[in-house]
């Protein structure tokens, strides 16, 4: 068997065109645009490619942008400074503090600093409890777009033996509690899975994996998943971006894995732009929450 590549810049693609139209007609109604405001400290190469491919797509989406810039020997407090200020700016609707952060500086006081309602990332620690609880406010881009690409490819969810490979708090964590859950923003079709967490200290990965109908790679490690650690026929997310002698890998020994499985994202082009498509998503969800009467 030879896997279904899924298309997961088309799938975007389409997500953005719909969130378009629907910023254009609330932007309309109420003469407010929904503003994500960034903020990049230090020059980390990687993390300024990923902010400007952020801000170009709220441009292309109708959305405001703004991008603060603090240099990388920057205080601590100078950001939960420039935090406070985001937070008591009416005009800015989401906040995202572009990781990794400097050593120096403790992220989670960082992101628990920020508005809970302009956590446009989720990671607060009260969006991340209510995801845990089922009762979602904002969904973390990178999962939500897994989600939203598996209902738009139609592949069921629930029921299913879904192994998820990573712990992060960024993908691994909030991955494995979605599909988990009784409910998606997509309906229960695209949750109610019995789902395994897998990582580097997992005993016995391939036996684990091996029983995967959805098996998610979010390890960080290049080509970390081989064609011999897959069930035939199995649905395979890459959400790794590793680069290899100038090149971009995932998590997914791609070719040999393509061979097994029966759905493959391919790395460029399949999950990182649900990424950037479901950031906007939660900046116009963020707006919307914050002029509910408007
Ligand atoms: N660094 C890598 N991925 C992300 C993300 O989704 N959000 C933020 N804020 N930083 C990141």
């Amino acid at each position: 068997m030879v896997a279904t590549i899924l298309d997961g810049k088309a799938i975007a693609s389409q997500i953005r065109e719909e969130l378009a139209e629907e910023v254009a007609k609330w932007t309309a109604k109420r003469a407010i645009t929904p503003c994500l405001a960034a903020v990049l400290v230090g020059d980390h190469p990687a993390s300024e490619v990923y902010v400007r491919s952020k801000r170009r797509a709220c441009e292309q989406a109708g959305l405001e942008s703004q991008l603060h810039r603090l240099s990388g020997d920057c205080r601590e407090s100078d950001l939960l400074e420039l935090v406070d200020r985001m937070n008591r700016d009416p005009a800015v609707h989401g906040i995202l503090v572009q990781l990794p952060l400097p050593a120096h500086i403790h992220e989670s006081k960082i992101l628990d600093a920020i508005n809970p309602m302009k956590d446009v990332d989720a990671f607060h620690a009260e969006n991340v409890g209510r995801i845990c609880q089922g009762r979602p406010r904002y969904l973390p881009c990178t999962p939500h777009g897994i989600v939203q690409l598996l209902h738009r490819t139609g592949i069921k969810v629930s029921g299913k033996q879904a192994v998820v490979i990573g712990r992060s708090d960024i993908v691994g964590k909030p991955m494995a509690m979605m599909l988990m859950n009784r409910d998606s923003t997509l309906g229960p079709a695209c949750a109610n899975a019995t789902v395994t967490v897998c990582h580097s200290r997992t005993a016995g990965l391939g036996d684990i994996t091996r029983q995967a109908d959805l098996l998610v790679a979010a390890i960080g490690r290049p080509r970390f998943v081989t064609a011999d650690m897959v069930k035939p026929g199995a649905v395979v997310i890459d959400v790794g971006i590793n680069r290899v002698d100038d090149q971009l890998v995932g998590d997914v020994d791609f070719e040999p894995v393509k061979q097994v499985a029966g759905h493959i994202t391919p790395v460029p082009g399949g999950v990182g732009p649900l990424t950037v498509a479901m950031l906007l998503y939660n900046t116009l969800l963020a707006a919307k929450l914050q002029h509910t009467s408007a």
